[in-house]
């Protein structure tokens, strides 16, 4: 048996280059690492374990010649690599939107539905950035008192639409400090100094598209689609970091004391909750690391079984690459690959 031959495709990406890092910070094991990007990136060189890699093109064959590769483009790319990959015996772990709700697609957040990654037809999904902190915080509650409806409006940093947009934010700050007019390419408006209650395409009902992900996707993780579920999805001016503030109904009262010890018990959540000290989840802090954040832990004062709290988590990491890496490891662990080799 050897350890897979790994792609990442869009390694140039926010996503992608955090993802090369958390490959060496966790030592995955592979025989081969390809990076792939746009035509702008082809032949650029990045850095993994010291040693330079070319960048190369996206195709048949080098999937060919993988095992397993992270796709973290865009959504054509998704589209296109999620058919192409498994037709080339190479497992595919997508990031994107485009197959998360497909029935045949695991969506899978390893500490809650790990077991989903059985029976894999050779293309996986990580949910949406948002999604998996608020799904990690339900599936640790949710266990012992179950949830009836969930009412959660988001605080998301401009790092979930990519490396363009943050440095966006950074040029319209400069400008708005400097008197200087902005121009806004990655969002309609200006981002620096505002918030936008706009992420995704707005649907027939009202909702934006990356509220109804969040939505759709947590029902499907959870394995849950009759938790009623509203959220209001917020861009705003911070480079890294989700932030969620979730009022959740269960069928019978939630002592706080008790929901904080359920969110310390459950794997990859810390609980920040000392609010008399100004200790709180924030997304400075959360920046950088893996761990889903939760505090402002407090009875929901609108109904005797709700409960209020507040999560931070880092969408490059937890909400993207981490969360697919965990993925890859499930799949090493079970041997799920698609080729014999591996
Ligand atoms: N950002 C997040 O927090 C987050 C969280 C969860 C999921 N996701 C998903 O992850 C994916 C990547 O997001 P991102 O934020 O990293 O975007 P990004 O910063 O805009 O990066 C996009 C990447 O795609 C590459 N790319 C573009 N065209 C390509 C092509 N034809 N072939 C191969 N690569 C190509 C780009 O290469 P060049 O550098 O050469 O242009 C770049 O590496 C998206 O599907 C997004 O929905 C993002």
């Amino acid at each position: 048996m050897s350890n897979p031959r790994v792609a990442i495709v869009g390694a140039t990406g926010a996503v992608g280059r955090v993802a090369l890092q958390i490959l060496e910070e966790r030592g995955f094991a592979m025989d081969a690492l390809r990076l792939t990007a746009s035509h702008r990136s082809v032949g650029k060189t990045m850095i993994y374990k010291g040693q330079e890699i070319t960048i190369e093109a996206t195709t048949a064959e080098l999937l060919a010649e993988c095992d397993l590769a992270f796709v973290s483009a865009n959504d054509d790319i998704s589209q296109e690599i999620g058919v192409l990959g498994p037709q080339q015996g190479c497992v595919v772990i997508d990031d994107s939107g485009v197959w998360r709700m497909d029935p045949s697609v695991p969506l899978v957040v390893p500490e809650i539905n790990a077991d989903d990654v059985d029976g894999h037809k050779g293309l996986l999904a990580i949910p949406n950035c948002s999604t998996t902190p608020l799904a990690m915080t339900l599936a640790a509650l949710g266990a012992k008192n179950p949830i009836k409806r969930v009412i959660a409006s988001t605080y998301q940093s401009v790092s979930g639409t990519g490396s363009a947009a943050v440095a966006e934010l950074n040029t319209q700050a400069a400008q708005v400090l400097a008197g200087e007019p902005t121009t806004a390419e990655s969002y309609p408006h200006q981002i620096a100094f505002n918030v936008l209650p706009h992420i995704g395409s707005l649907k027939e009902d009202g909702y934006y598209s990356e509220e109804v992900k969040m939505r759709q996707e947590t029902q499907k993780i959870l394995h849950r689609p009759d938790i009623a579920i509203s959220t209001t999805c917020v861009r705003v001016p911070v480079p890294i970091s989700h932030s969620e503030a979730v009022n959740i109904e269960f069928e019978r009262p939630m002592d706080p004391d008790e929901a904080r010890e359920l969110l310390a018990a459950f794997p990859g959540i810390v609980v920040v909750d000392d609010p008399a000290n100004a200790k709180y989840p924030m997304p400075i802090d959360a920046a950088g690391t893996d761990e889903t954040y939760v505090g402002r832990i407090r009875k929901d004062s609108s109904h005797p079984n709700g409960l209020a709290l507040w999560i931070v988590s880092d969408n490059l990491r937890k909400g993207a690459a981490t969360n697919a890496i965990q993925i890859a490891e499930e799949v090493a662990k079970r041997g799920a690959w698609l080729r014999e080799r591996v």
